[in-house]
């Protein structure tokens, strides 16, 4: 299928239009590059994060006492913070979250005076590769995000080896959220 570029990006901008954030390495990862890789077809620029790469330590309230935020949470408000749209690609553990990306969401909601601040009013778009296509993991996701206020994509996109993620699907999600704006609260 051709891809039609979605007219209100411009490649000419020096700035991301979206952060592809995956939360694990495997077929995790090969999906967010895919979802770097369309929208590039887009039109849009997006800009990979692999949750797996990072120095983060387990969000743990004994060691946020007595150390305070780590750098690399520092590091990555700043940059999750800088761009208005995330895609977030993340594999189902045990029914739920994997402890990697909750962690994250748990440093990212303990900076500043509210916890809401980094997801309140984002558009967000939720993926999952999973041994059984992660529907348990998108619920849990999505009602993690939206109790922190972001405006979770109503589609999402479940897959698993045996019904891989179509390049339709990893599109039609990407025209959502492209067509989505930060609230201004
Ligand atoms: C600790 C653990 C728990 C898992 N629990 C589930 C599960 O509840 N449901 C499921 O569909 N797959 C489950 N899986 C399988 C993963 O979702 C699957 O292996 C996925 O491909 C991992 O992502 P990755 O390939 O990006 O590393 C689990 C895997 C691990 C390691």
């Amino acid at each position: 299928m051709a891809t039609r570029p979605l007219r209100s990006f411009k490649m000419t901008s020096t700035k991301n239009d979206l952060l592809v954030i995956t939360a694990s390495n495997g077929e995790n990862l090969k999906l967010a590059k895919r979802f770097v890789q369309a929208s590039k077809e887009l039109g849009a620029k997006s800009k990979l994060v692999d949750l797996t790469e990072l120095d983060l330590p387990l969000y743990n309230p004994r060691t946020h006492e007595a150390s305070g935020i780590p750098p690399t949470a520092l590091d990555l408000t700043q940059e999750m913070g800088s761009v208005s749209r995330w895609v977030i690609c993340a594999p189902e553990y045990n029914g739920s979250i994997p402890p990697v990306l909750t962690s994250a969401i748990a440093w990212l909601s303990v900076q500043g005076d509210n916890f809401r601040h980094l997801f309140n009013g984002r558009p967000i778009a939720i993926a999952s590769f999973s041994g059984g296509g992660g529907m348990e993991l998108l619920l849990s996701l999505r009602i993690q995000l939206t109790h922190l206020g972001a405006q979770v994509v109503g589609r999402q996109l479940m897959s698993n080896s045996s019904k891989p993620a179509t390049d339709e699907a990893i599109q039609d999600l990407l025209r959502r959220l492209l067509q989505m704006t930060k609230l201004d609260l």
